[in-house]
């Protein structure tokens, strides 16, 4: 996720560039650029780092240009760094682009570039997009772009401009945002419309493939064809503040619902139908993997649940043991670890100090590191072998969700490329899983666009002392995660129960009008957590039960029924835990709590 913007009219386009970028922070903050025509020629000036730090570099130099674009970046492919700043220029400077999005066939557009003579100076996929621009480049900068486009697969809202016509700027969007600020002789675009708050409230929102030229004489919609669109203008009555989280009371809420993409996104490239798994540049081969044997996951909080999932999944499917280790106990436990180890570190942020701690230890003893993070250039993956990463965007609340599936995410593609390569299972087998994991994005949709039962269930829940979550087998993991949602942003005391060891002790503390939630979407588990159902509310609790459509049977034992979608019970993770973020919101927001920033907590924990 990185935002774009781009201004064309009569005033001086620096300051409404970097403005326009500060309102689009939230969409990425690890480097900065802009491109000006000034004078008659592109200029591009980039920075590492935040947004303040291309200010700081701006600040004594006179910039008069009244076009230009810019960019704040969200590493996806090359680490933050000056030259993988956006904008991207051709060979000679001419052409210059800001990218949000991904180019899936970057590598193979690249060597045919480069064995067209085309140089790169940058790890980025964007670069090869004012390359393809500059080869279709034949006086026409849209004619250009939409040649350049029909060779790009993947998803793009792209902002160009050119020196050779200094008096526009074109534009596009396919699978990642982008609107058009309609302004008194003057036009914008941005990925997001807080962009454009302070200069208009009329913008068209564009769809796919809709091709924008800006220049002074207005703005034109077309479709590849050339042919004009006409849209209707949308007038924007919500205050900049809402604008910045898509119309969200709190990032938390939009984040939620960001995961369908998050989820899509993580998967792309890595899971093709029909194809072999490709874990990006990472490969192990069939005698590495057998020689591995035992994997530790290693992470702390959300990702650790994350990790508890795993351990099931690649046990289940790559037939490895795997031990799952909170990183802060592991450092300091005499792990046993040699060359035969194989560590997976998981951490959204990257820079979690107990999880970098144990990483350190775990190679300084010669074990081969994999690292699944959401932040690319971030300490963990700098320091692992290899990295898969999320790819979630940025995450801004203080509790983590999208972050969370997609590490799910990662660690079934992780467990299906071992199990592919070792054979532990057929591939029919894995096939069946790709397909599930290809519909997840679309049931998530589902749940998400049904939340109602759980909204009410908030009642039963937000003047509680204590709620316990039940589960078992990949139950429990959500379970853990559920009780840790509830708890950090609505400081409700909760805990997770595998529902078989309630029984030994803890259910003394049942008692009328408990709150308990309970999962029961493993099939082969679900007669026994019945049983364990039975035995809450026996003693008088209060029971919201989440089970696979179908299992309506669950609806005799529980107070409240809530269903995900059916898949195969190995992928419910993904699913279930999606009513337990949204009743862990509506609490927090019922008793009033500071739901993006929960009390004593940090989003990046980088002290022991
Ligand atoms: C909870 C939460 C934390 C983090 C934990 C690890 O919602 O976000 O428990 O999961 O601090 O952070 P990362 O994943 O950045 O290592």
């Amino acid at each position: 996720m990185c935002g774009i913007v781009g201004y064309l009219g009569k005033k001086k386009a620096v300051s409404i560039l970097i403005e326009g970028l500060s309102k689009l922070e939230y969409r990425g903050y690890d480097s900065a650029g802009i491109a000006l025509i000034e004078d008659g020629v592109v200029k591009v000036q980039k920075r590492k780092g935040r947004l303040a730090n291309l200010g700081e570099t701006l600040k004594d130099t006179e910039l008069n240009s009244k076009i230009g674009i810019g960019h704040t970046r969200w590493a996806t492919h090359g680490e933050p760094s000056d030259l993988n700043s956006h904008p991207h220029v051709n060979g000679d400077g001419t052409i210059a682009v800001v990218h949000n999005g991904i180019i899936e066939n970057y590598i193979v557009l690249k060597e045919w570039l480069v064995s067209e003579g085309y140089k790169f100076v940058s790890e980025t996929d964007t670069e090869v997009i004012p390359h393809l621009v500059d080869y279709y480049y034949n006086g026409n900068l849209e004619d250009a772009v939409i040649k350049a486009t029909q060779k790009m697969e993947g998803s793009y809202a792209l902002g160009v401009i050119s020196e050779k016509e200094p008096g526009k700027i074109v534009a596009v969007r396919k699978d990642s945002p982008l609107i058009v600020g309609v302004g008194e002789n003057e036009g914008f675009i941005a990925s997001d419309i807080p962009a454009v708050l302070n200069h208009t409230r009329d913008v068209y929102l564009l769809e796919d493939k809709e091709y924008v030229v800006i220049t002074e004489d207005g703005i034109k919609i077309m479709n590849s064809k050339k042919e004009e669109i006409k849209k209707e203008i949308f007038h924007v009555t919500w205050d900049v503040d809402a604008a910045e989280k898509g119309g969200y009371e709190h990032f938390m809420l939009k984040e939620i619902h960001e995961q369908p993409k998050a989820i899509k996104d993580t998967l792309t490239s890595r899971i093709v139908k029909g194809e072999k798994i490709k874990l990006d540049s990472i490969s192990l081969t069939k005698e590495q993997l057998e020689n591995i044997d035992r994997i530790y996951i290693v992470a702390c909080g959300t990702a650790y649940h994350s990790g508890v999932v795993g351990k099931y999944v690649i046990e289940r499917l790559a037939k490895v043991p795997v031990e799952i280790d909170i990183a802060s106990e592991f450092r300091y436990r005499n792990p046993l670890i040699n060359e035969r180890t194989l560590m997976i570190a998981i951490s959204q942020s990257g820079e979690t100090a107990d999880t970098l701690g144990a990483l350190r230890l775990a190679k300084e003893k010669g074990a081969r590191i994999i690292a699944i993070t959401n932040v690319v250039g971030s300490s963990i993956s700098r320091e692992a072998d290899d990295v898969l990463y999320t790819w979630a965007g940025p995450e801004i609340a203080v509790a983590s969700t999208k972050a969370y599936t997609t590490m799910l995410i990662a660690l079934y593609i992780i467990s299906l490329y071992m199990a592919e390569i070792k054979g532990t299972v057929k591939q029919s087998e894995i096939e069946k899983v790709k397909d599930g994991l290809l519909n997840l994005s679309e049931k998530t949709v589902e749940i998400l666009n049904n939340t109602e039962k759980i909204k009410n269930f908030v009642e039963k829940v937000y003047d509680q002392r204590d709620v316990y979550y039940l589960g078992r087998g990949l139950d429990y993991a959500i379970a853990m995660e559920g009780s840790l949602k509830l708890k950090e942003i609505s400081y409700i005391h909760s805990e997770a129960y595998a529902g078989g060891e309630l029984k030994h002790g803890t259910i003394a503390l049942i008692e009328e009008g408990t709150t308990v939630i309970a999962l029961a979407t493993q099939e082969d588990l679900f007669e026994k957590m019945v049983s364990n159902i039975k035995e809450v509310k026996t003693r008088g609790a209060n029971v919201l039960g989440i089970a696979m459509e179908g299992h309506d049977y669950i609806e005799k034992t529980v107070d409240e029924a809530v269903y995900i979608p059916r898949v195969m019970p190995i992928l419910a993770p993904v699913l279930s835990v999606i009513p337990l973020q949204v009743l862990a919101y509506y609490t927090a927001v019922r008793k009033g709590c500071d739901v993006d920033k929960p009390r004593n907590l940090a989003k990046s924990v980088t002290v022991e």
